[in-house]
């Protein structure tokens, strides 16, 4: 019994008698975070999801896996809690950047792809979060209400084709409870998972999300995470004695746990699938790969007069503008938090991009966080090694410090660490230096008993209770914030001492000390980057969301820029007719001024090369080559599925199968750029298009297209093959991706691709009588996304069962 539940926050449960080792488990998908919450603890920090499926580059989101499977090795990870496959339902969606798409054939295709680099390396990965987890609004009681049709050409279809695809040793059932039943005791758990498609792999639950011990006990879920039990242990024991939960079911876990511990080498005598994996990467080949899959997933959406990419020859001054440019967005927030060892920052990466002979200025223009920015290194130092960082001591109950550390940031989490078993007060004491005099707010983001003090002097002393209304893992996260107003300068060196009270044994806790800067007024700072923007040969304005807006636990409220961020982009267009923008968000934000510059570069959120990355792509060392995987709407308003408000603890998916660009295509709206959208740096003249061998039950539909290179550079696009089926007995999308290629062809030259449409793609979910064709003819349509299709033809398709 004790096999199936969790035994700490991240590891599973041993026993020696058997062999068997614990299995540790960590977060992903933008990195391997390993067992603790830690800024010491480094991991490599892979661009966000969005921009893995952007490049819609199979082989590369496969090489990035392999770098997962290396660095859960050198962390003793044998389980990695990825990918999440959920889809974009919604823009409003909080974690969207976390998921791939708003489709399920690219969501699916990237997902094993990722799939097969991390089990290649011998890892576990755990495909999440199952089933109809699109939103995260009262994520663990909300019920998605979804009819069996959509459920299966929709959302189910990203797993099974991932299972079918690339076997993944583990599946995570989601907080939410579909069609009235709580997801860790589904029925869909057996079928289709087990039975249908023959999953043999481990079921955990969500963290917290088993909540019964008969119902979750007596369903298809394997493991209850994390530990030490709380529903299940001597509860689910009891209900096995009373034959209430049927010995056979706990078997059935076990079984499948233990084929897990096979699997990944945790039991002894038994040799795991990959007894030899393959060497880490060494030198520079991680951060060369990040930066590659950066550019890769970067999508070009508009370069009027090509701007881009800019010469360097021409270039005299350039002016650096935005929130983002110094500490830019290299992931969302949320579980999937990694620390990277480096971040190379846009303006980082443009400085060592351009050298010496080019003059880069720089302006913030606009500020978009409203609180304290968690202290950082080159503020800071420890009083006791007098070295950048804050130094953290842990105190007993009797007052005695039984640990202390040199901490290298204002922001310190903690997240089942054994150190506070018994500590009842953490202190955090920091020497700071401010660069500019002036008033500074400087206070503390946590929750429970709070005392700060700067120079003996209290700014904060209260037991601060949670926001109302957000649950305990977003409060982690995103604390609420106390502060104090205080004169600096930078002459003195300012002694903060904080204290917080904590119950020994806590799981999370989290604290970060923290200033504000002294108040520019936001007129002076628009002022400021306006007049370098006007003065240099290019503007460069680096836009994006923040922490608190795109993280988990909580949806989006709007679509919009936080801050005067649009306001900013307009003075400094209306300034230098050569303005390019740089998106720094994981997901699609509302920009009101998309006509009023010269170039648009979505990148999402980077990873840690980010920078490196941006600059590549501006100077042309690199294509963007990325396409929209997610419809990027003009305005809220034209959206057609947006809310993520549940009604009376349900959120009905009433649409049914029309969701992304097949709702945008049916209501005949247009948006400001469609799915699978991406300019790149070459054109493309799609030529032909001619279907080789129509689909039957048991071989894919055959197309070859043909293409041409327009420009003079090389480039690589995405071939998109989309289906659609006029007369139709059943309710149909408008039209459907069914197959998309990466094609690479030399300046002026015509290259041919042969694409196959798997079976499945023709056919729908007929209830009782399963997938199936309905014979005639379906239209095909090619081109560069969901509303450039120049390329048509038909296919007759024989009538069958799948
Ligand atoms: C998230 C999962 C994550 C788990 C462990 C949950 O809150 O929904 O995606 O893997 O925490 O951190």
């Amino acid at each position: 019994m004790r096999l199936v539940s969790g035994a700490g926050q991240w590891r599973t449960a041993a026993e020696p008698a058997i062999g068997l080792r614990a299995m540790v488990l960590s977060d992903g998908p933008a990195g391997v975070r390993g067992e603790s919450w830690d800024e010491r603890r480094t991991s490599a920090n892979l661009p966000s999801p969005t921009a893995l499926a952007a490049s819609f580059d199979e082989a590369l989101v496969e090489r990035l896996g392999a770098l997962l499977a290396a660095e859960a090795r050198r962390k003793d990870v044998d389980v990695l809690l990825a990918p999440g496959v959920n889809l974009h339902r919604s823009p409003l969606g909080g974690r969207n950047f976390e998921y791939f798409s708003e489709d399920p054939v690219l969501a699916g295709r990237i997902g094993a792809a990722y799939v097969r680099g991390v089990q290649g390396g011998g890892v576990a990965a755990t495909v999440k979060h199952y089933v109809a987890n699109e939103s995260e609004t009262d994520r663990f009681t909300v019920d998605a209400r979804v009819d069996e049709r959509t459920l299966r050409e929709l959302y189910l279809a990203p797993f099974e084709h991932v299972w079918r695809a690339a076997r993944p040793w583990a599946f995570m059932a989601a907080y939410n409870a579909v069609n009235g039943t709580t997801m860790t005791e589904s029925p869909l758990l057996a079928e289709p998972l087990d039975g249908e498609w023959g999953f043999d792999g481990v079921v955990m639950s969500d963290w917290t999300a088993t909540r019964s011990v008969e119902g979750a006990g007596r369903a298809a879920l394997d493991l209850e995470m994390p530990g030490p039990p709380r529903a299940w242990g001597d509860a689910l024991l009891a209900a096995v004695r009373d034959g209430r939960v049927p010995e056979a079911a706990i078997d059935e876990k076990v079984r499948r746990m233990l084929r897990l511990a096979a699997r990944v080498g945790a039991l002894e005598g038994v040799a795991p699938v990959v007894p030899s994996p393959p060497p880490a990467p060494e030198g520079d080949a991680t951060a060369a790969l990040l930066r590659e899959a950066a550019a890769a997933g970067t999508v070009l959406v508009r370069n009027e007069g090509g701007v881009l990419p800019l010469a360097r020859e021409d270039l005299r001054r350039v002016a650096l503008i935005g929130p983002n440019i110094a500490v830019a967005r290299t992931q969302g927030g949320g579980s999937a938090t990694v620390h990277p060892d480096h971040v190379i920052s846009p303006l980082a990466g443009l400085l060592a991009a351009l050298g010496d002979g080019v003059e880069v200025v720089t302006a913030e223009g606009a500020r978009t966080r409203d609180g304290l920015d968690p202290l950082r290194l080159e503020q800071v130092r420890d009083p006791v090694s007098g070295e950048p960082g804050v130094r953290v001591r842990y105190r007993d109950a009797g007052g005695t410090v039984h640990h202390e550390e040199q901490r290298f940031s204002g922001r310190l989490a903690w997240l089942g660490e054994p150190v506070l078993a018994d500590t009842t007060t953490i202190e955090v004491e920091a020497l700071l230096r401010v660069a500019a005099p002036g008033r500074y707010a400087i206070g503390v983001a946590g929750v429970g008993p709070f005392h700060l003090e700067a120079d003996g002097a209290v700014l904060v002393d209260e037991d601060v209770p949670p926001d109302e209304g957000t649950e305990p893992f977003a409060t982690f996260l995103a604390p609420p914030e106390r502060s104090a107003e205080v004169d600096l300068d930078p002459d003195r060196e300012v002694t903060l001492r904080l204290r917080h009270t904590v119950t020994p044994g806590v799981q999370l806790a989290s604290l970060a000390l923290g200033m504000a800067p002294a108040g520019r007024s936001p007129e002076d700072e628009l002022t400021t980057a306006v007049a370098a923007a006007a003065e240099a040969d290019v503007a460069i304005v680096v836009v994006g969301t923040t922490e608190a807006i795109e993280s988990e636990g909580f949806d989006r409220r709007d679509l919009a820029l936080p801050g005067a961020q649009d306001e900013l982009v307009r003075r400094v267009a209306a300034a230098n007719p050569r303005t390019v923008v740089v998106v720094n968000a994981g997901a699609p934000v509302i920009l009101p001024w998309r006509d009023e510059v010269g170039a648009i570069l979505l990148t999402w959120f980077g990873g840690q090369e980010f920078g490196a990355a941006l600059a590549d792509v501006l100077l042309g060392d690199a294509e963007p080559r990325g396409h929209l995987p997610t419809t990027w709407p003009a305005s809220e308003a034209d959206v057609p599925v947006l809310s993520t408000t549940p009604v009376d603890g349900a959120l009905h998916y009433d649409e049914g199968v029309h969701i992304g660009y097949r709702a945008w295509a049916r209501a005949g709206a247009t948006p400001a750029w469609p799915f699978g959208h991406g300019l790149g740096y070459t054109t493309w003249d799609h030529t032909s298009l001619h279907v080789s061998a129509p689909p039957s039950a048991d071989a894919p539909a055959r197309l070859s297209v043909a293409l041409r290179n327009t420009g003079s550079r090389p480039g690589r696009t995405v071939v998109q093959a989309y289906l659609g089926r006029p007369d139709s007995a059943v309710d149909r999308p408008a039209l459907w991706l069914a197959g998309f290629a990466v094609v690479e062809a030399a300046g002026g030259e015509e290259t041919h691709v042969a694409l196959d449409l798997p079976a499945r793609a023709f056919a729908h979910w007929a209830g009782a009588d399963g997938w199936q064709i309905e014979g005639g003819t379906f239209a095909v349509s090619v081109g560069a996304s969901a509303a450039e299709l120049p390329l048509h033809a038909e296919i007759d398709a024989p009538s069958c069962s799948l």
